[in-house]
């Protein structure tokens, strides 16, 4: 078909860009009014306990569960949610089958990932507070849902289509009954986003000292210098330990993102997904960049939870600190070295036992009971379909 510039699709062209336009114009002054809050007038909210839930259907949460442990939710049937996100590692990824520490996640067979791999520890709350997106960037969408379509569809997460997800639910006796169960009716990939975002409702902290009451001295010391002289509840502040927002706290680069050809190639692919401005020449992680395309964005990352820590080692988007010692030490230098660094950060003149102390507060944030599901094993082959070929007949 040859192209014809008659005046109606000039006409269409304008009308798409004046509505390009009011979209990222929109977005852009939302953002900056998120940023506007950041400045220093805005008093930071004050932490306290998580506000509770009402907690998802027993059912449906029991449905996400098995989608969350099922590998033949990914492609080629290699990977779970469980892989990166495993139970009995905080949710996160630490070590690998040797049991070797991982700065950086694994990812589909024959990729790597560039990033570390995030607890889902009290996820369904981060809804309330990411105020620009979610992932380390603030990248992966809007909503916990999109979260988990892109990490269903991303060719270097589980790399399965939504199409292929669906035949596969539809395949297996258990789903079938569990979508009747649920949702009255066959199976879809939309019911099973609905399900496991359901299950990780449920991964929520429960008995940390700090909700409880039950702090160390060391700890309730801790928390003053937090929200005093250490100046953390600037940007983790809260029932979420978290703003949302994005800042450059001068983390330096984790280079096996560029020494690792797949893990190069797996972040150059997703500059590339995201229109990222002169990417053949980037050596860093451009963070917020990502997402804004504003310079001044380069190396931001949006404030993580700090909420059970303790079973989420290593740290930081890259994985490059390895203990809480590591990461006061690194406020205590005032963060480490970009321009522009974020304001609030600056050498902290915090003394060995100050330090001490603030590692104990964030230990407090961490359930004394470690939140985590027995593993489940699914069996992955496919079951006959009960009374298929009456039905269809
Ligand atoms: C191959 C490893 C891998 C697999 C498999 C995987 N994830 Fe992730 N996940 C990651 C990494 C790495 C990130 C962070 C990516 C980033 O910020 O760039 C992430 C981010 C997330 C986030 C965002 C967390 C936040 O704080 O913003 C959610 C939610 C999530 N994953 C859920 C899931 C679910 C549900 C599944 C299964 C459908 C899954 N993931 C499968 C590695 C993985
Ligand atoms: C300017 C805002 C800001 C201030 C102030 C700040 N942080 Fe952070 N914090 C961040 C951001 C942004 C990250 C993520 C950086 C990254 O991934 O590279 C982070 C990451 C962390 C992490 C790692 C969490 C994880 O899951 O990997 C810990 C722990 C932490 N901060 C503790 C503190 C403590 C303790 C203080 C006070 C001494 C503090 N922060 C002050 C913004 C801030």
């Amino acid at each position: 078909m040859s192209m014809q510039y008659k005046p109606k699709s000039l006409w269409r062209l304008a009308l798409a860009t004046t509505i390009i336009t009011a979209v990222v114009g929109s977005v852009t002054s939302c953002v900056t009014s998120g940023q506007m809050k950041q400045s220093k007038s805005t008093p930071p909210v004050p932490i306290g306990p998580l506000e509770a839930r009402k907690a998802p259907k027993a059912s449906l949460v029991e449905m996400g569960k098995r989608l969350f442990f099922d590998a033949r939710m990914s492609g080629d049937g290699a990977i779970s949610c469980a892989t990166c996100h495993d139970p009995t590692q905080g949710f996160t990824r630490q070590v690998d089958k040797e049991g070797k520490p991982m700065a950086l996640s694994d990812a589909y067979p024959g990729t790597r990932h560039f990033r570390n791999s995030p607890t889902l520890l009290n996820v369904s709350y981060k809804a309330d507070f990411a105020k620009v997106g979610w992932g380390w960037d603030g990248h992966m969408g809007a909503n916990l849902n999109d979260v988990v379509r892109d990490q269903l569809t991303e060719t270097m997460m589980m790399n399965i289509d939504m199409r292929l997800m669906h035949e596969r639910m539809k395949q297996d006796a258990v789903y079938i009954k569990m979508c009747q169960e649920n949702f009255n009716g066959e199976c879809s990939s939309g019911k099973g986003r609905k399900a496991l975002v359901a299950f990780m409702d449920t991964l929520v902290s429960t008995d940390t000292p700090f909700d409880s009451g039950t702090m160390s001295p060391a700890a309730q010391n801790g928390q003053a210098l937090f929200e005093g002289k250490a100046g953390c509840i600037n940007c983790h502040d809260g029932s979420y330990f978290s703003d949302g927002m994005p800042h450059n706290t001068g983390m330096p680069e984790n280079m096996d993102v560029f020494k690792d050809p797949l893990r190069h190639i797996a972040y150059r692919a997703v500059m590339t997904n995201h229109g990222v401005p002169n990417q053949e020449n980037w050596r860093r992680d451009v963070g917020f960049f990502f997402v804004s395309k504003r310079y001044a964005d380069v190396g931001k990352f949006i404030t993580p939870t700090l909420r059970e820590l303790k079973y989420t080692a290593p740290y930081m988007h890259n994985g490059l600190l390895a203990s809480l010692d590591d990461v006061v030490a690194f406020y205590n230098q005032g963060g480490g070295m970009d321009d522009p660094l974020a304001d609030e950060l600056k050498p902290l003149g915090l003394s060995a036992q100050e330090q001490q102390e603030l590692v104990a507060f964030l230990e407090s944030l961490s359930s004394t009971t470690p939140v985590t599901v027995e593993k489940m094993s699914i069996p992955q082959e496919y079951e006959p379909l009960p009374n298929w070929l009456e039905s269809h007949n």
